[in-house]
């Protein structure tokens, strides 16, 4: 549509004539009001002013900015005069249909007495403030659409009028001022950005080689973080389950009700991320169709807006393939190509420190090894030979003795010397050939897998990284896989649940075993503690640490037992207390 078929829409009415000294005095109005908005106003901000700018300018009661994305769409809807409430009514953001779509295609300005009378109009969605007079024009920043402004229900003292000729050339050329106000905000935001995730690839990478390591928690904090994002969580391959994701690390909304969960890989981003090792940015989670609906319902808080998500590459104790996810609340700013690329330089960053840390872990088993080998060595040419010599000369006294009673004294002191031998070859025949034990890792894993038959259904497993698995003193160890084995008995033979999670964690120097059940729970009369718990206590209280039982859980049902004890200064684990989310 051009200007003179809308002049000609216009020219049965009379449109009031402004006098010369007031659009003087918009136009002062309009210059000054560019001129206060510095580029020191936060993007999002400066496109309400830019709008509440317009509005005021032309005396419209309603405004709004629509900002055009990739693929034509409307990807932010900025606006004034509407309430939140009302917002809160219409729902979604509007689709880039009717009206508004007819702009995204026809950048031009469009001026009109009546927009439902428009034949793109389509009307106004259920519970939209009724609109008439309407009045737009496209942003351009750097010769590309930006979006449009749209402005609508002029008044003047209160009384509805048609915008006019004069409002439309204010309008177009506010628009233009505002392309520059924008292009100088975005460089701005995108450098800031850009140092935001640079600052955030420096610190994870620090967290995760440093001494005081960082968990994936931390990964995912971060990156929450430098996206500006409402969630940030880590998905990784479910090791026993191919077609099986699990969320192993959350921060941000409705992170602690996540934690743990497991989502099918088929059909969702995540999976289509590992597919195609592509990464992926969404504009509405919800509505993109890759993920279920249901499962977004299920989890209260969960942020169901813009989404991105790159691949990390080998995560956690079995490198399984996963993904970092970032998701917005829905009506936040869209992720765009810049995020997607600063949050794809961080995940290399983050895969690269892990890489190294499990390389650090390798190399300190190996030393352990070689550890073994240098005493088993020692033992046999040096210990071994010494005791034999001793026994020797004692053999020798006792032919010399001419007590008997004496002689048969050193013949026995002999003997046990001889039993001393004997014990330190079957010593170093181990210490030679016997296999450490599985680090616990692997034996939760397996202990999970052996009771998915008994349950009925598969406990969840969950690990905070970094996890001293293959490092822990060898009693720690024991002790913790003891209490794996009695907590899962104890599920299976008393809860009668449906659901069983283990959590894994190495908080603050110490190591974490919890159990967890959506079961019966230990009732009062049955919370007498026989054997099996009463001997994890004491092993915990052997080893300086304790054993809580938790029942009901969280008010509901069910059990958790913790199992927790301190670690030696030097054995890594996560820097932050580990996330109470087991049985959630
Ligand atoms: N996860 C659970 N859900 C419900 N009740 C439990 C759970 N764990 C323990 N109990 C209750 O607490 C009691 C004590 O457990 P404990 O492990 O000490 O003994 P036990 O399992 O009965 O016997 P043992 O372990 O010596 O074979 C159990 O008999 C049971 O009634
Ligand atoms: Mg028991």
């Amino acid at each position: 549509m051009t200007t003179t078929d809308r002049t000609v829409e216009d020219a049965g009415r009379a449109s009031p004539r402004p006098s010369p000294a007031s659009a003087d005095d918009r136009l002062r109005r309009l210059l000054v009001s560019l001129r206060d908005l510095g580029a020191d106003v936060p993007l999002p901000e400066l496109l309400r002013r830019l709008v509440e700018v317009a509005c005021e300018l032309v005396g419209a009661r309603y405004g709004a900015l629509g900002v055009v994305g990739a693929g034509e769409r409307l990807v932010q809807f900025v606006t004034v005069g509407v309430d939140e409430r009302t917002a809160a009514r219409i729902g979604h953001l509007p689709r880039g249909e009717g009206l508004l779509g007819h702009l995204v295609d026809h950048p031009r300005p469009l001026r009109l007495p009546d927009l439902t009378a428009h034949p793109a109009s389509i009307g106004l969605p259920p519970g939209h403030p009724p609109m008439r007079t309407f009045l737009g024009a496209p942003v351009r920043v750097r010769g590309e659409v930006f979006g449009n402004l749209y402005l609508t229900d002029k008044q003047d003292g209160g009384r509805p009028v048609p915008f006019t000729a004069e409002d439309e050339e204010l309008l177009v050329a506010m628009a233009s001022a505002a392309g520059v106000v924008i292009s100088d905000a975005r460089l701005l935001d995108v450098a800031e950005r850009r140092q935001r995730w640079l600052r955030a690839s420096a610190d994870v990478v620090q967290d995760l080689l440093l001494e005081e390591a960082a968990s994936l928690a931390q990964v995912a904090r971060h990156a929450r973080r430098a996206a500006g994002a409402d969630l940030g969580s880590v998905l990784v391959v479910d090791p026993d389950d191919p077609a099986a994701l699990q969320l192993v690390a959350a921060d941000g909304g409705a992170g602690d009700r996540l934690l743990g969960t497991a989502w099918p890989r088929e059909g969702s981003l995540v999976g289509r991320v590992l597919e195609v090792d592509e990464d992926v940015l969404v504009d509405d989670l919800v509505t993109s169709g890759l993920v279920a609906e249901g499962l977004v319902a299920e989890v209260p808080g969960m942020p169901d807006g813009p989404a991105l998500l790159v691949r990390l590459p080998r995560v956690g104790a079995a490198a399984r393939p996963g993904a970092l996810a970032l998701l917005r609340r829905r009506g936040a700013p869209v992720f765009d190509e810049e995020d997607r690329a600063m949050a794809s330089d961080f995940a290399r960053h983050v895969g690269l420190a892990l890489e190294m840390q499990r390389a650090v872990a390798a190399r300190r088993r190996l030393a352990l090894l070689d550890e073994r080998e240098r005493i088993a060595r020692d033992l046999h040419d040096h210990v071994i030979q010494q005791v034999f010599a001793a026994g020797l000369r004692l053999t020798v006294l006792a032919g010399r003795s001419s007590d008997p009673g004496v002689a048969a004294e050193l013949r026995d002191v002999v003997a046990e010397g001889d039993a001393t031998i004997r014990a330190l070859r079957e010593a170093i025949f181990s210490l030679e050939h016997e296999e450490p034990p599985d680090d616990l890792v692997t034996t939760a894993r397996e202990l999970v897998r052996e009771y998915t038959g008994v349950l009925g259904s598969r406990p969840s497993l969950a690990v905070d990284e970094p996890f001293p698995a293959g490092d822990l003193p060898p009693a720690v160890a024991a002790g913790a896989r003891a209490a794996l084995r009695e907590l899962l008995s104890n599920v299976a033979r008393h809860a009668g649940a449906s659901r069983a999670s283990v959590h894994l964690a190495a908080p603050g120097g110490r190591l974490e075993v919890t159990v967890a059940d959506d079961g019966v729970g230990v009732g009062t009369a049955t919370a007498r503690r026989r054997s099996g718990l009463r001997n994890l206590e004491q092993r915990a209280r052997e080893l300086g640490g304790r054993c809580t039982v938790a029942s009901p859980v969280d008010g509901g049902r069910g059990t958790r037992v913790s199992w927790s004890v301190p670690l030696p200064v030097g054995v890594r684990g996560s820097a932050r207390p580990a996330d109470d989310a087991v049985g959630r």
